[in-house]
């Protein structure tokens, strides 16, 4: 019978021949975030759907069209969330963790979900590597975000990719602004889409992000933000492009950044790359003083950003920056008979406690089919067991790209020293640090 339930549209199965890609990006983000002082937290998948619509907004396209919601068994309103600041923030207060030392840094590797119309660069379901900053008043801590985007992009080897960045005012500012928007749209009405016509008087700020090219034709031409600062947000915006500067980090202002979330206030910012079509921002974030408190947290500042994973992989491919990837086997050990297979399987175990991959026979297979195998799986040494190994206590290690061999005892500290002892560069590739360290002391 074939497959007839098949992946939902927008979704993607990240297969073996990826997954090391995947694991090299958290990896790097983590420890990248770690030099900084970030912690990592881990949130729920689901959460009360009305967090999305007090933090999101109610006029977003993420709540009004693309949140993934159901009711559960127990008769509760759930979502999938579509971002992962809303239920960061509901975490740090109902944890407490908003009431320890300031500033909090939190980062985080998360899954998210939008029903968007998929297409390259879109997907329902998608990846963001993200951080969060919690009592934080200064532009440095934007900056300082900013920065620490800036320095992961070029630490994984991308160019080319630009940072916009905008301020959008706080609630003060943003009133006279709202109402100059009002004015420009309920001019240009009966251009409005259905959904825009419904923000006009509610949140004019969100026709500016409306995917609607009729709205966006709109949008261009309208007011900007930038000019309806109070003197406290211009300062502070003024004050971001100093530190920015200061940091030899080029920017360019767009007042056309708002982002398409409600929570933000004072600085946006938008990391994009040319390389990757429509779907062209890599990295999204800004500040969102007011968000915390509007939870029913204590009056704390706040700001971060996500950076969308299959973009940037999108990126990485697209630039060609090579990714490393740890051998899939670094020895496979054949055997013949059930002696033979227990000698394999034990020295399979102590040499994965030295940090090396060992594979054994799981199978019965023939040894010609296990040669078989250990060549498809891309072994990088093979060693045959049979009677005659066992009776002398030695067996011949055999590199597969060179053909060469060498005779060793039967013991996992002398093959882990062989293969140590093998070209460092392919061996070392995948090993971490301290795996390292460990082999050299020997
Ligand atoms: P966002 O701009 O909605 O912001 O998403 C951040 C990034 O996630 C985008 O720049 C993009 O790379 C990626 N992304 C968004 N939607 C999709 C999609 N449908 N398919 C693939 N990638 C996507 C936020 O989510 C905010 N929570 C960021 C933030 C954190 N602001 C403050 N703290």
């Amino acid at each position: 019978m074939a497959l007839d339930i098949r992946s939902i549209k927008g979704t993607q199965d990240i297969l073996p021949a990826d997954s090391h890609k995947w694991q090299y990006l958290e990896q790097a983000f983590l420890s990248h975030a770690s030099l900084y002082g970030f912690q990592e937290i881990r949130i729920p998948t689901f959460e009360d759907r009305r967090l999305f619509i007090r933090s999101v907004g109610d006029t977003t396209d993420v709540v009004q069209k693309e949140m993934y919601t159901f009711t559960d068994q127990g008769g509760r309103e759930l979502a999938l969330r579509p971002e992962g600041t809303a239920g960061i923030n509901r975490a740090v207060i109902e944890s407490g963790l908003i009431h320890g030392p300031m500033p909090l840094k939190l980062c985080y590797t998360t899954s998210c979900f939008r029903a968007e119309k998929p297409q390259a660069g879109r997907f329902r379901e998608f990846h963001q590597l993200g951080m969060e900053v919690f009592g934080a008043q200064s532009p440095s801590a934007d900056a300082e975000l900013i920065s620490f985007v800036d320095s992961f992009l070029a630490q994984l080897g991308l160019t080319g990719i630009s940072l916009e960045i905008n301020s959008i005012g706080c609630p003060t500012c943003r009133k006279q602004y709202h109402d100059a928007l009002k004015a420009y749209f309920a001019a240009r009405k009966e251009q409005l889409c259905e959904t825009c016509l419904g923000r006009l008087d509610k949140n004019p700020m969100r026709i500016l992000d409306c995917k609607n090219p009729a709205c966006g034709e709109l949008a261009a031409e309208a007011p900007v933000v930038l000019d309806y600062l109070c003197p406290d947000c211009r300062s502070h915006f003024e004050g971001l492009c100093r530190r920015l500067d200061s940091l030899q980090i080029s920017y360019t202002v767009n007042p056309r950044i708002v982002r398409g979330l409600d929570y933000y206030n004072r600085t946006v910012f938008e990391f994009i790359s040319g390389d990757i079509g429509a779907q062209s921002t890599i990295c999204g974030g800004g500040r969102y003083d007011g968000l915390i408190q509007s939870l029913g947290g204590p009056d704390q500042p706040a700001l971060g950003f996500a950076m969308g994973m299959e973009r940037l992989l999108m990126v990485m491919e697209a630039q060609q920056v090579s990714i490393p990837e740890r051998p899939p086997c670094d020895l496979y050990l054949a055997s013949m008979g059930e002696e033979a297979s227990l000698r394999a399987m034990t020295l399979a175990a102590d040499l994965r406690g030295e940090g090396f991959i060992a594979e054994s026979d799981l199978i019965g297979r023939s040894l010609k089919a296990q040669m078989k195998y250990a060549d498809k799986i891309g072994a990088a040494f093979t060693m045959v067991l049979g009677e005659e190994e066992l009776q002398s206590g030695q067996a011949s290690l055999r590199n597969m790209a060179t053909g060469e061999t060498v005779t060793v005892p039967l013991d996992s500290d002398e093959i882990a020293r062989q293969l140590y002892n093998r070209d460092l560069q392919d061996l070392t590739s995948g090993l971490d640090l301290s795996q390292l360290m460990g082999m050299m002391s020997e």
